[in-house]
């Protein structure tokens, strides 16, 4: 049993994001409830599975980016999902398997998941806590072992900060992170925005509304407010296709499917 987080029954009739994520990108793990919200979701914003592909994309480009070329040995990722294919610790391990990564997320689905495929290694965890109670995560023990915080880290909030209100204050939250890690850490962040059709993504967000946890859409430069204090490395905040593509940049056609925004900052010393 988790310090301080209570394993609650897993109500399987309540859409929630790690599964109806999963069911976006064709995973077997999610129930009923889930896959209608997927329905709905399509019906407003067709986008949507092509934003969640581009986003698990940009997710591991940008591991690979921050274990090969920024030589980062560690990582704490909130709101890891349901395991799929290529994993953080995987991508992460095909260039440093000494990698050590410590998964957070507050569904049980996702925990009972990636306890089983994700860890056992001896350089990975997971825990399940609530990314609303960064003290909690920051001082789990899972992540006290497996994390050396005189170290640079990388933190990955990918895909899960638009699931935090602006009145849980999704600011202070990574305010509190930033302060524990040191210079030289990295922070990548993805999110969704309204700012490409804001009409049809308002009426996606709003299929949340009756999920476990509600989505705020933000703009460019409410997200981009995110990383004060750190330094964004090229191209910046971008919308995810954009961010170091592997081939040749992203067609117009591919940008407007893309409603998620992602960058990478780095610490100032
Ligand atoms: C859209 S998925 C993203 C998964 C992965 N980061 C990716 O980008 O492929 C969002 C994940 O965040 C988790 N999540 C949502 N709100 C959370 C919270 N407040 N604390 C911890 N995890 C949360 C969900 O359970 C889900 O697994």
């Amino acid at each position: 049993m988790e310090p301080g987080f209570e394993l609650g029954e897993i109500d399987t009739t309540i859409p929630h994001p790690a599964r109806i994520y999963d069911a976006l990108l064709g995973g077997k793990d999610n129930y009923a409830a889930d896959r209608d919200a997927v329905r709905r979701l399509l019906r407003a914003a067709p986008e949507a599975r092509d934003s969640a592909r581009a986003n698990r994309a940009f997710l591991q480009r940008a591991v690979r980016y921050l274990v090969g070329e920024a030589g980062i040995r560690q990582i704490i990722d909130v709101g890891t999902g349901i395991p799929t294919a290529g994993n953080v610790h995987e991508v992460a391990g095909q260039i440093a398997p000494q990698t050590r990564v410590a998964y957070v997320d507050n569904d049980s689905v996702v925990h009972a998941h990636a306890n089983a495929l994700l860890t056992g290694t001896g350089t990975t965890s997971i825990v399940l806590a609530d990314l609303r109670d960064p003290e909690a995560i920051l001082t789990h023990p899972r992540v006290t072992e497996l994390i050396d915080f005189t170290q640079p880290v990388a933190l990955l909030l990918v895909a899960i900060l638009h699931f935090i209100t602006d009145d849980e204050d999704p600011a202070r939250i990574v305010r509190t992170f930033r302060g524990a890690l040191p210079p030289g850490s990295y922070l990548a962040i993805s999110h969704a925005t309204g700012d490409l059709r804001p009409q049809a993504a308002r009426e996606a967000a709003a299929v949340y509304d009756e999920a476990t946890s509600t989505v705020t859409l933000r703009s460019h430069a409410e997200i981009a407010a995110f990383f004060d204090g750190w330094d964004l490395i090229e191209p910046g905040l971008v919308q995810v296709p954009s961010w170091h593509p592997d081939n040749k940049p992203p067609r117009p056609k591919e940008l407007g499917r893309a409603w998620i925004y992602g960058g990478v900052a780095r610490k100032r010393g």
